[in-house]
């Protein structure tokens, strides 16, 4: 996590002692930048003019602000979007109590093959996209004049990913000063070596740069989550310090109370503090047991994760905290407890909300090791960068709580040969030596073992299976001794509120491996009935049925949470963006979000599909997900179909219904008494908008969102299920429009325009805040419709 330094002179009361703080903050490098989507290898000198570029703040993704192309060299498996080269240019001065002390600028991510001038001054390369580093300004800076930083950002060469990475400086910049005596880049280490109800043993280590140049002292504090100090320590600065600190009757760290404490690091000398840093930690205990699976804190625990990409949908791959806050409560609210980052690094806000939020984490280094997948992917750099980018992600990340499996790995092509021996065992030697306390698994797509030459290493202790979900009740046979987790599931397809007559066969979209995929819809939907997976998959219900069957299957991660942009699979373009959400790429739940729902969580829950708009005449499948009852009835126009259970390991129940149109209604019943009761209703023609914010107050620092859910409804106020109406925004006061989207995976309409067509009845408007305190107004209109508006607080 990022290690915040105290801002400016302050007198602080710890300890008991008065302590004089006087080094610069860490400071967000990520505004008044300007951009040139281009090519000027002049523009690396500082005494380049760039007053015509465009002035932006970052973080900054400029493939989301084109068009759509069917020939974009990226190709549909990364969203049709341009990609190209950019520069980036910042000219800043230094205040004055910088002189003596130590800059370094740092980079949370650029998209990719970033190379960095200060001053003219060549800093170095860094080809990984997702990875964070670090660049040391100091000797480079002027104190009296301003200083230029120039960054060169090549994502030209592609195709070189499988789904849509973004390209520019995508994470956040920091301009970190310290004094030349200070802590060393993401060295220390935190870590709880033995937990008890009493007591918390917390082992500290850290790294010091240029101890010897002064003596000096390093005072630890631990404060718990209300800043009460709650344990300290005093010892003599060296290069390399490890204490324990012990913590009375802890409070852990957990999915529904996921509580932090800090450690608070500072480097004495007298009381005038010479650098010092705060970490956030939890206490938490896990285990993966080859007979029961996971437990956390000692009490069992199925893993119900998903695998999430990093873009977020219509903002693309620009970092934004309150994006990744609103793709997490949803998430959670399904009942989702832990997330694997594919297959990437992820950016240090995610980590923190992880933390924050109760999700545990599997954090991901790679999707190839030396063999490519794509002609100009990262295997053109493994040799030169995997121990670095992999030692530089183990740092960074070891100590959330929320990490508890590291991923070296995905469907790695060296799991075909021997060489996957080799370099299993090297990345794991370079995991364990950073942080031994965690599992290292690889998400492997050859599920035997005896051809599996990752597996073969014996170098993982998590064996991480990616589908072949039928093999796993046999796992204990083929993997004896070894512990289970199912590092990717499923890949089932939907497009949200689409259904096709057929709901009781399972169809595989593509068939097979061998030939082409020409059939499937003609407007390039998939049906949301559970019921279309890709050949390799399954639908939700089959995996899920299975891995809730064994204790000791731990867990699985679906592919995947969220739709994301590119890996349109099973269609060619228009399609731009995957199927295989759980959400669509709006933030709207698919229906079998209550599936999920109704097993992964406590809260009752009753959800009925398909909409009811239909031929009248026509056999209608109809579906309900529900739980904590033991019998559902359905009602159409107030006559009853007759009341379903689910049977053995059931996770729905149906009828055939001949529409008619009205109101279905389903009634779920526990011993004869009511849970819930539900209905939809046929809806007639488009006549109004209504407009939901899912936060009605946001903060005024200039990057809060508030996600609007945009309704078609008739003039009764019903929902009209496939409403494509185009509404225009209008966006005034003390915010942005930011970005629409309807979810729609052939949609060709920019994301960033502020007119976006509904899909499917429903279309989603983000705006973002100002820095500034106010209201924001945003009017949704549309031709021949009753248009709508609400006020968001910016406060
Ligand atoms: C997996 C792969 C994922 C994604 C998925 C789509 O094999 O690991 O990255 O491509 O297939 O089904």
């Amino acid at each position: 996590m990022r290690k915040r330094l105290y801002i400016g002179f302050l007198l602080l009361l710890s300890s008991g002692f008065a302590i004089a703080q006087e080094h610069l903050p860490s400071q967000s490098f990520n505004g008044r930048w300007r951009f040139l989507l281009g090519d000027d290898s002049l523009a690396r000198y500082a005494r380049y003019d760039d007053s015509k570029w465009r002035k932006l703040n970052l973080p900054h993704d400029w493939s989301i602000e084109g068009a759509f192309d069917e020939k974009a060299t990226s190709t549909t498996n990364e969203g049709a979007l341009p990609t190209g080269l950019g520069w980036y240019r910042k000219t800043f001065t230094l205040p004055a109590s910088a002189k003596g002390k130590s800059t370094y600028i740092d980079f949370d991510g650029i998209y990719k093959n970033s190379e960095v001038w200060i001053n003219g001054h060549y800093l170095g390369k860094r080809p990984n996209g997702y990875i964070s580093f670090r660049y040391d300004l100091t000797p480079y800076l002027n104190h009296s004049k301003p200083n230029v930083i120039a960054v060169k950002v090549d994502n030209s060469e592609q195709p070189n990913s499988r789904w849509y990475s973004g390209s520019g400086i995508y994470r956040n910049v920091w301009l970190v000063t310290t004094g030349y005596l200070g802590f060393a880049h993401n060295g220390t280490f935190v870590t709880t070596s033995s937990v008890t109800k009493d007591k918390a043993l917390v082992n500290i280590q850290t790294i010091i740069n240029h101890a010897n140049i002064q003596r000096a002292d390093l005072n630890i504090t631990v404060e718990d989550a209300q800043g009460k100090i709650v344990s300290t320590k005093g010892t003599y600065l060296a290069d390399t310090i490890e204490k324990d600190i012990v913590i009375n009757k802890p409070i852990l760290w957990s999915l529904t109370h996921p509580y932090l404490y800090k450690v608070k690091l500072r480097i004495l000398s007298g009381t005038k503090v010479l650098d010092s840093q705060t970490v956030d930690f939890g206490i938490r205990t896990f285990n993966f047991d080859k007979d029961k699976g996971f437990s956390l804190n000692g009490k069992p625990l199925k893993i119900q994760g998903v695998c999430e990409h990093h873009d977020l949908g219509a903002l693309g791959a620009a970092v934004n905290t309150a994006a990744i806050a609103h793709k997490l409560r949803i998430l959670k609210v399904m009942g989702c407890n832990a997330i694997r980052t594919a297959h990437n690094p992820p950016a240090p806000e995610f980590l923190d909300l992880c933390d924050k939020m109760g999700f545990l984490v599997m954090d991901e280094a790679f999707d190839m090791w030396a063999k490519k997948k794509n002609k100009f992917d990262y295997y053109r750099d493994w040799k030169a960068w995997h121990k670095i980018d992999l030692e530089d992600q183990v740092k960074r990340d070891r100590n959330h709580p929320s990490v508890f499996v590291w991923s070296i790995g995905n469907e790695i092509r060296e799991q075909f040969d021997t060489s996957g021996i080799r370099i299993a065992k090297e990345l794991v030697g370079i995991v364990k030596s950073l942080d031994p306390t965690r599992p290292v698994t690889s998400a492997l797509s050859e599920n035997r073992p005896e051809k599996n030459y990752i597996y073969q290493s014996h170098a993982l202790d998590l064996v991480g299976l990616n589908y072949h979900q039928e093999a796993y009740a046999d796992f204990p046979k083929n993997y004896p001794g070894e512990k289970f987790i199912a590092t990717e599931t499923m890949s089932a397809l939907a497009t949200r509120g689409h259904y096709d007559p057929v709901s009781d066969t399972t169809l595989k979209w593509p068939h097979n491996s061998k030939s082409k995929f020409t059939d499937g819809n003609a407007d390039l939907t998939v049906s949301a009935y559970d019921n279309v997976a890709a050949y390799w998959g399954s639908t939700h219900e089959e995996t899920w049925k299975i891995i809730k069957k064994y204790d000791f299957l731990s867990g699985l991660f679906v592919w995947t949470g969220f739709d994301y942009l590119g890996e349109p699979t099973p269609y060619p373009w228009p399609a731009r963006s995957s199927y295989f959400g759980i959400i669509d790429l709006a933030g709207f739940p698919k229906d079998v979000y209550y599936m999920y729902q109704s097993e992964w969580t406590d809260k009752p829950v009753l959800h009925i599909l398909p909409h009811w708009n239909w031929q009248p005449g026509k056999i209608v499948d109809v579906w309900a997900y529900y739980n904590q009852a033991d019998e559902v009835e359905l009602f159409l126009n107030g006559r009853s179909l007759g009341s379903k259970r689910k049977q053995g390991d059931d996770l729905h129940i149906a009828w055939k219904v001949p529409y008619e149109p009205g109101i279905l209604k389903a009634v779920s019943r526990l011993n004869g008494k009511v849970v819930l009761t539900t209905e939809v209703k046929t809806a007639g023609a488009p006549a109004k908008i209504a407009l939901v914010p899912d936060r009605k107050q946001i903060k005024a620092d200039g990057n809060d969102l508030s996600y609007i859910t945009v309704r078609i409804l008739d003039e009764h106020g019903i929902p009209v299920p496939n409403a494509d109406n185009l509404i225009n925004f209008e966006v005034t006061g003390a915010g942005t429009f930011a970005a629409a989207d309807n979810g729609l995976q052939t949609s060709l309409e920019s994301f960033k325009a502020s007119h976006h067509k509904a899909f499917n009845g429903l279309c989603m408007a983000i705006v973002q805040s100002k820095a500034r305190a106010g209201a924001i107004t945003v009017k949704a209109s549309s031709p021949g419709l009753k248009s709508q508006s609400v006020t968001i607080t910016v406060r």
